[in-house]
């Protein structure tokens, strides 16, 4: 709680620091205290709101969007950002980014796997260190807050959104989501658990706008909510000590969660006893209804301590004042709500000055390429395996397929882009499918070729396919098949070529969620998962060379058809004729 003496001590600190003078100020009047402290209450992008906007608009926080990054994308480059807003700053900006799989947006940075590659993992060691080493990137650059991790129970693997989640199990989120949350803020890095609340469970065709299932509608009983999407909050409060949540766009039942007073405020404040601050998503109370002023109200009254509201941040300063004014929105909700963002500075080291930002050299250091190395090596899930892995370091391979030299593919979205990347030009730190193979058969007499002229040279074929990058609805999918939605066009030419083969061919899958492969199976003599991996390729030569085995277990049910909506291992109504492999399946070498 940050005491009233400390108020007023900001308060005058700032009259001094406008005035440039320690003069006998003229008392504070109300409205430019109630306006200071409504501005700490609202977040812009940066893009919008200058360093100069600064001093009559004091905003509690600025934040990059997916792909919003400095024209200098470096450390010193970032760090110029925030000191040109905290040093117009009577009290310093949060300054938030979505480093959902490293620091993504950062050049240079270490790309871990996305959560769903970490949920076939399962170990809660490796989550936290993970938490550990983004927050030491993002402290690098002088950021402060990082809009993760997804605490989504993805039911429907169509949703775009389902790499961003651990998976269709409550037990594994709750515990990777606390274990990452405590890893991140171990370092002075505020966490988010997002999107509250039930993001995960929308129903296909409720989407927002053109989106199939993001932003949906969640159509469930209280019991089901509580128990399955309601229980990774509880555990990122009581076992991460969460400094921030999110919520989602989503409804429930109809409501949007924007202006769900029970949820925000009786149920995560007042049952779960959640003390730090609730962020509304991008724009997100947009979609209430009426004017901004009715949205507005409905927000703050429902719970949200601040607006994410890249562009109109100076109309929801101005907007929220008319509201206390006219005594639609109380002073103490607005005092709650202000406390709420001070308790996090204060806890964030921002009041007193103690934030210190973590050393460069952290950034994409050998500890933390390691530490993805280990990451995709335990996140892959081996599916079939005919006596063809662990492959020869000595063997010929002719390796083919849009993912077999390309770390956009392999980091898909919310990387350096909100929808992602293709190809290598942005990823000069990656170690791609290919580099690694070399790295390891050019010591040991072996060779690997992506010339399909040599088929005859070959002992066996990789065959590398990939889904197109995407983020949020975007990737929303109504044809889960290999040449379905958002997949990569070049997947079927080197599917058939590989069949047209007399050699054994190895597949490797890099996607962002199960895909159907029911028909192509067959033609293949190995199959690895390998999700959304990210900078760190060696971690699949490790194991497929039979360096490490295979760890890596489904974290979501594998679909034989692209109707996903009933195949969640904790789906009462589960129809088990849909799925190919079981939640909780993977191989191991003998
Ligand atoms: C997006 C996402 C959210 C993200 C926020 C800021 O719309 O829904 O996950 O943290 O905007 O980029």
């Amino acid at each position: 709680m940050i005491t009233r003496y400390k108020q007023y001590f900001l308060l005058f600190f700032s009259c001094i620091l406008i005035s440039g003078c320690a003069v006998e100020q003229p008392p504070v009047n109300e409205d430019e205290m109630l306006k200071s402290k409504i501005s700490q209450l609202v977040q812009a992008e940066r893009n919008n709101f200058t360093s100069q906007n600064v001093s009559s608009y004091p905003l509690g926080s600025v934040l990059s969007g997916g792909g919003s990054q400095p024209a200098n994308n470096s450390v010193s480059g970032w760090r110029q950002v925030i000191e040109d807003y905290q040093k117009n700053s009577t009290i310093p900006v949060i300054y938030g980014v979505d480093a959902v799989h490293g620091h993504n947006n950062l050049s240079g940075a270490t790309i871990f796997p996305h959560n769903i590659g970490l949920g076939a993992a399962n170990d809660e060691d490796l989550v936290r260190r993970i938490g550990v080493a983004t927050g030491k990137e993002v402290s690098a650059t002088g950021v402060h807050w990082n809009f993760a991790p997804v605490l989504a129970v993805v039911q429907d693997i169509r949703w775009g959104r389902t790499y961003e989640s651990f998976s269709e199990d409550p037990l594994i989120v709750s515990r990777l989501g606390s274990a990452y949350i405590q890893g991140l803020q171990s370092v002075g890095i505020a966490g988010t658990a997002k999107h509250f609340l039930a993001d995960g469970a929308t129903v296909f065709g409720t989407g927002s706008g053109n989106y199939l299932v993001d932003q949906g509608d969640t159509q469930l009983d209280e019991e089901e909510i509580r128990r399955v999407h309601l229980y990774p909050y509880l555990a990122a409060i009581n076992e991460g000590d969460v400094l921030t949540v999110m919520v989602s766009f989503s409804s429930i039942n109809g409501e949007k969660m924007h202006a769900s007073k029970y949820w925000i405020t009786d149920v995560l404040k007042g049952e779960l006893g959640f003390k730090g601050l609730v962020i509304s998503d991008w724009e997100a109370i947009h979609q209430l209804p009426g004017s901004l002023y009715q949205q507005i109200v409905a927000a703050m009254n429902a719970g949200v301590d601040m607006l994410m509201e890249p562009v109109k941040w100076k109309e929801s300063v101005d907007t929220m004042m008319r509201a206390v004014k006219n005594g639609d929105i109380s002073k103490e909700r607005i005092e709650d709500a202000y406390q709420r963002v001070m308790v996090v500075k204060e806890k964030l080291g921002l009041i007193d000055g103690s934030f210190e930002a973590y050393e460069e050299s952290v950034i994409h250091s050998q500890e933390h390429q390691d530490l993805a190395r280990e990451a995709v090596a335990k996140s892959l899930v081996l599916l079939k395996n005919s006596n063809v892995l662990p492959l020869k370091k000595s063997a010929k391979i002719l390796l083919i397929g849009p993912g077999a030299d390309n770390a956009g593919l392999a980091s898909g979205g919310w990387t350096f882009s909100w929808q992602g990347e293709t190809g290598n030009d942005k990823f000069p730190q990656a170690t791609t499918l290919k580099k690694a193979f070399e790295a390891v058969v050019g010591q040991n007499g072996g060779s690997v070729t992506t010339d399909i002229s040599l088929i005859n040279e070959v002992d066996i074929v990789v065959l590398a396919l990939a889904e197109n990058p995407y983020a949020e609805g975007v990737g929303d999918a109504s044809d889960l098949s290999l040449a379905g939605s958002l997949m990569h066009p070049g997947n079927k030419e080197a599917i058939d070529f590989a069949k047209s083969t007399k050699k054994p061919v190895v597949t490797i899958l890099t996607a962002g969620r199960p895909r159907l492969i029911s028909d192509e199976l067959k033609d293949w003599d190995a199959f690895v998962m390998a999700w959304l991996y990210g900078s760190e390729a060696s971690g699949i030569t490790d194991v497929l060379f039979g360096d490490l085995n295979f760890t890596g277990k489904l974290p979501f049910s594998w679909p034989k058809t692209s109707n996903t909506d009933t195949i969640s291992s904790i789906d009462p109504d589960r129809d088990e004729s849909n799925v190919l492999f079981d939640f909780g399946f993977g191989l191991r070498y003998e």
